[in-house]
């Protein structure tokens, strides 16, 4: 497998897929912030299905976290995922520098839509406007026909595919199902910082999850008994506390209190002081 090719300023970039459309090529682009796992490399795979050319971009966006969020401790290895990323076959890394996304006078944001002040939005308050300026950044920049996005992190799918109906983005966002340890846990680069019994504890997520889709499935419709159980299967897996674990609509991700379906169970709960989120698709 050929190495990709990393770029780094915009310029290079919007050279190199100009030539790519010119030849009639498909694009797809994988969004990341480094520190790659199986989860983020799954969605390479899909997206070397889905096009003739894919780009991952690696930048950890300072706009999406808060002034207390971990972004000085947020996991960097470029050399680690330039490896990886050789490994599954893209054609192009784009990791550009903080300068380069927001170089000085950089005053436009993207306001994200209603189904941004739920849930996530409710604990992080300004984390979907960075999320989405940068999301419609790069896909401006790689001109993507196909955005591929994980399952993990529901909301900001929801998000993304608001945003780009909204704003009439000619791309197509696709949605990855979520990635797991053998024992069920999401991949996502917070669990290093689990130590001691946590990784265990923190399998409560999946378990309270699992537990919920089947009431669900035995045909309990009362959303209110749902959400009860979610948060005590939580408590009773040993998360030491809870942000919300709740029953919604997939699109809006309005608490659903008669569930239908499709709808999608969502927790974000602590695990010692790591925060982790999951969710569960009853479709
Ligand atoms: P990051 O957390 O690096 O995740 C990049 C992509 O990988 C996201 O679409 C995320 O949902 C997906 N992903 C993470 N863990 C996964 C798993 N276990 N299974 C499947 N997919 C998984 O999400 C972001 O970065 C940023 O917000 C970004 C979109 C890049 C904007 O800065």
């Amino acid at each position: 497998m050929p190495a990709p090719v990393l770029i780094r300023d915009p310029g290079s970039l919007q050279r190199c897929v100009a030539a790519w459309r010119d030849a009639g090529d498909r694009i797809a682009v994988v969004p990341t912030m480094g520190a790659l796992h199986e989860g983020h490399l799954s969605l390479v795979d899909l997206a070397r299905e889905s096009a003739d050319r894919v780009i991952v971009t690696v930048f950890v966006n300072p706009t999406q976290f808060a002034p207390t969020d971990d972004l000085d401790r947020y996991p960097r290895d470029l050399e680690g995922d330039l490896k990886l990323i050789g490994q599954r076959g893209a054609d192009l890394v784009f990791a550009p520098d903080d300068r380069t996304i927001y170089p000085s006078g950089f005053g436009t944001h993207v306001d994200p839509p209603p189904v941004a002040s739920r849930l996530e939005g409710q604990f992080r308050p300004t984390h979907f406007r960075g999320v989405t300026t940068v999301v419609l950044k790069l896909l401006n920049l790689t001109q993507a026909q196909i955005a591929w996005f994980g399952q993990k992190d529901f909301q900001q799918l929801a998000v993304i595919r608001q945003m780009v109906r909204d704003l009439n983005h000619p791309c197509e966002i696709a949605m990855a199902p979520t990635v797991r340890s053998a024992e069920g846990l999401a991949l996502s680069s917070r669990n290093r910082y689990l130590t001691g019994d946590e990784p265990r504890q923190a399998l409560a997520l999946v378990t309270a999850l699992k537990k919920s889709a089947a009431l669900i499935d035995d045909g309990e419709r009362d959303g209110h008994v749902i959400m009860t159980e979610l948060n005590q299967a939580l408590i009773d897996g040993g998360v030491s506390s809870i942000d919300y674990a709740v029953i919604a609509d997939p699109e809006t991700l309005e608490t659903m209190h008669a569930i239908r379906r499709p709808a999608v169970l969502l927790v974000a709960a602590k695990v010692g002081s790591t925060r982790l989120i999951d969710n569960w698709l009853v479709e």
